[in-house]
C-alpha cells in the first residue's frame, strides 16, 4: 500500500477557523511558576531567587525564560482608585520593580489573575463583583502593561453569573472581555486561559475549548498537576503526571502554532518524582508540544534533573515549529507508542512504560506507519545521544515509569508514514483525580466495537485521504443503524468527516459514529458533545475541518 498523503484533513477540505493572534507564542511557552512548589508561601525574594537560578543553571538559555508569580501576590481589597494592590509583605517594592528585575535577567515577566470576583485563594479578581457590577478587566490589564507584564494567567474561580445567565455564558463573557482588554493596552501579553479546566468532564468542555483558542494563546483544559506537599514530601506524584498526559493527549485537534493545550506544570525534578519519571514528563510534554513551565525550587534541583530538564534535543521536539500533537500509535495497559511529525520530514518517536516492570521494546518501521518494508532511517536516542546512521527498527530497554525518545530521519525510499494509529474516545470520570489510562480511554476495535486499549492490531486504524477508516485492509461503513467492517469500496457509507468537536460523521447519512464504553458501534443522530460520539484520531490534525 502506498502512502497517499499524510496529515491532510480527513473530509472534504480544511478550512481555517478564527485565526490565532499572529506572532504570539508561536511555540509553546517555557519558563517557571511558583505554584506547584510554594503555593502561597512565597515572596518577591523567592521569585527572584528562582529567576536567578534559571539563569545560573543554564535552564534559561535552554528556553525556560519566563517567570510567573501565581496566586496570592495581591491583597483582597482594591485601592481607593480601584487598582489591584500587591501584598506589601510579599512585594514591598511592588510588582513593577520585580518585573524590572526579571527583565534585567533577560527573562519575561508573568502574572496571575482571575476571571471571577476573587482568585482561587480569595484575593481580588478582575471579574464581575459578587452580586453584579462592573468588572475590572481593562483597568487591570492597563496596570499589568504598565508593570511590564509579558504573560497573563487568568484563572477561573468565583466567576459570577448574573441572573438568568448560565455558567457557560458568564465564563465566555469574562474571557472575551479580557481578550478585548489586552488588545487595548498597547503591549503584547501572552494570554493563558483557565476557563476550559472549569468544564472538564462536562459536555460544554468542547465548546469552551473552541472559543478559548480565539481569545488566547494557551489554555489549561484540566485538573491541576499534584502540588508538592511539605507534610508528605515523598508521596509519588507519578499518577498525576499520567492523568494530565492522558487528558491532554486526546485534544490535539485544538492546537496549532499560537494556540496550545497546556497540560500544566513540569514537576519533574521535584519531590515525589523520580529521575525516570522526570524523563517521562519532559518527553511526553514535548511529544504533545505542551508548554514547559517548571514549578519547583530551581536552586534545589539535582544536577541530574537539570541535565534532563535542559536536554536540548528533547526541548526541540516540544518547540518544533509545526506544533503537532503526537499520534498515539499503540496503547496497552503498560505501554504507549507515540509518533510526532517534525519540520523537514523528521519524526520523534517515544515509548512510555507506565508499568511497574522494565519493558523491552522493538519498534519496526511498519509499526510507525512507513509503508515500505525496506524503510531505513537515521536515529538519535535523545537521552543518550547515541546515533545510528541506518536502522530499520528502534529498540530499548525501558525502566518502569521511564520513557524512551528518539528522533528519526527516514531515508527517501521510506515515503511518508501512513496516517494511522489508535482511534480513541474518552470516558468522562466522576472524579477528576489520579486516573489511569485504562479507565479514561477506550479504543476503536475491529471489526466494529469499542473496548479497552490493548495494543492489538485490531486497534490500529488507517485514516485515508478520502475519509475511509481502514483496519486490516477493510473499511468501516454505516449499514442502517449498524456499523460494519467490509471490503473497501468507493461509496459514501464508508466515508467519514471529522470536525473540531471530535465527531466522525458519515457522509451518506450525516449520522455520527457512536461507541459505547464497551460493545458494538452504531451510527446515530449527532448529539451535542455526546461522550459516545467524540473521537481522537491519528493526528497531524492541527486545524479545523469542515463540517458537512
Ligand atoms: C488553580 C490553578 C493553579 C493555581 C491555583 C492558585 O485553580 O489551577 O495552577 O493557579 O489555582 O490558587
Amino acid at each position: 500500500m502506498v502512502a497517499l498523503f499524510l496529515f491532510l484533513a480527513l473530509g472534504l477540505s480544511a478550512t481555517a477557523s478564527a485565526k490565532a493572534v499572529p506572532g504570539l507564542a508561536m511555540t509553546p511557552p517555557m519558563g517557571w511558576n511558583d505554584w506547584a512548589h510554594y503555593q502561597c508561601d512565597y515572596t518577591a525574594k523567592t521569585i527572584l531567587e528562582n529567576a536567578r537560578a534559571l539563569v545560573r543553571t543554564g535552564l534559561a538559555a535552554r528556553g525556560y525564560d519566563q517567570v510567573t508569580t501565581d496566586d496570592c501576590w495581591m491583597r483582597k481589597q482594591r485601592s481607593s482608585s480601584g487598582n489591584l494592590q500587591p501584598n506589601p509583605k510579599k512585594f514591598p517594592s511592588g510588582m513593577q520593580a520585580v518585573g524590572a528585575q526579571i527583565h534585567s535577567l533577560g527573562l519575561k515577566f508573568g502574572i496571575y489573575e482571575d476571571a471571577g470576583y476573587a482568585t482561587c485563594a480569595g484575593f481580588a479578581g478582575s471579574g464581575v463583583p459578587l452580586g453584579g457590577g462592573k468588572a475590572h478587566f481593562l483597568q487591570d490589564a492597563r496596570l499589568f502593561a504598565k508593570w511590564g507584564v509579558d504573560y497573563l494567567k487568568l484563572d477561573g474561580c468565583n466567576v459570577y453569573a448574573r441572573k438568568g445567565e448560565s455558567k457557560y455564558a458568564a465564563y465566555q463573557a469574562a474571557y472575551r472581555a479580557e481578550h478585548a482588554a489586552l488588545q487595548k493596552v498597547g503591549r503584547p501579553i501572552v494570554f493563558l486561559e483557565s476557563a476550559p479546566a472549569y468544564f472538564q468532564g462536562t459536555p460544554d468542555w468542547y465548546d469552551v475549548l473552541t472559543w478559548a483558542r480565539k481569545y488566547g494563546q494557551l489554555w489549561r483544559e484540566g485538573s491541576d498537576i499534584e502540588i508538592y506537599d511539605r507534610k508528605d514530601p515523598n508521596r509519588s506524584r507519578f499518577a498525576s503526571i499520567m492523568w494530565n498526559y492522558d487528558y491532554n493527549l486526546e485534544l490535539g485537534r485544538f492546537q496549532r502554532p499560537g494556540n496550545w493545550n497546556n497540560a500544566d506544570f513540569i514537576i519533574g525534578g521535584d519531590h515525589g518524582v523520580t529521575l525516570a519519571e522526570t524523563r517521562t514528563q519532559l518527553a511526553l510534554w514535548s511529544m504533545m508540544s505542551t508548554p514547559l513551565i517548571l514549578s519547583s525550587n530551581i536552586s534545589k534541583l539535582s544536577a541530574a534533573a537539570i541535565r534532563i530538564l535542559g536536554n536540548r534535543a528533547v526541548i526541540s521536539v516540544d518547540q518544533d515549529p509545526l506544533g503537532r500533537m503526537a499520534t498515539l500509535l499503540q496503547r496497552s495497559p503498560v505501554m504507549d507508542l507515540l509518533l510526532k511529525p517534525l519540520v523537514h520530514h523528521d519524526y520523534a518517536v517515544a515509548v512510555l512504560n507506565r508499568g511497574a516492570a522494565p519493558l523491552h521494546v522493538v519498534v519496526s518501521a511498519a509499526e510507525l506507519g512507513f509503508p515500505h518494508a525496506d524503510c531505513r532511517f537515521a536515529v538519535r536516542n535523545l537521552w543518550s545521544g547515541a546515533r545510528r546512521r541506518s536502522a530499520g527498527t528502534l529498540h530499548a530497554e525501558i525502566a518502569a515509569h521511564d520513557t524512551a525518545i528518539w528522533k528519526i530521519r527516514p531515508a527517501a525510499q521510506c515515503a511518508r508514514p501512513l496516517r494511522m494509529g489508535t482511534i480513541t474516545r474518552i470516558v468522562p470520570q466522576a472524579s477528576l483525580n489520579h486516573h489511569i489510562a485504562a479507565d479514561y480511554t477506550r479504543c476503536l476495535t475491529a471489526p466494529a466495537h469499542t473496548g479497552e486499549c490493548a495494543g492489538t492490531v485490531a486497534q490500529s486504524w488507517r485514516v485515508t485521504r478520502s475519509g475511509a477508516l481502514e483496519s486490516g485492509g477493510k473499511c468501516l461503513a454505516q449499514s442502517g443503524s449498524h456499523v460494519v467492517l467490509e471490503a473497501c469500496r468507493r461509496w459514501s457509507a464508508q466515508r467519514w468527516t471529522y470536525n473540531l468537536l471530535g465527531n466522525l460523521i458519515n457522509r451518506a447519512t450525516r449520522q455520527c459514529l457512536t461507541g459505547p464504553r464497551t460493545g458494538e458501534l452504531t451510527a446515530r443522530k449527532c448529539g451535542h458533545n455526546l461522550a459516545t460520539q467524540i473521537w481522537a484520531l491519528p493526528n497531524g490534525v492541527g486545524w479545523h475541518q469542515r463540517l458537512l
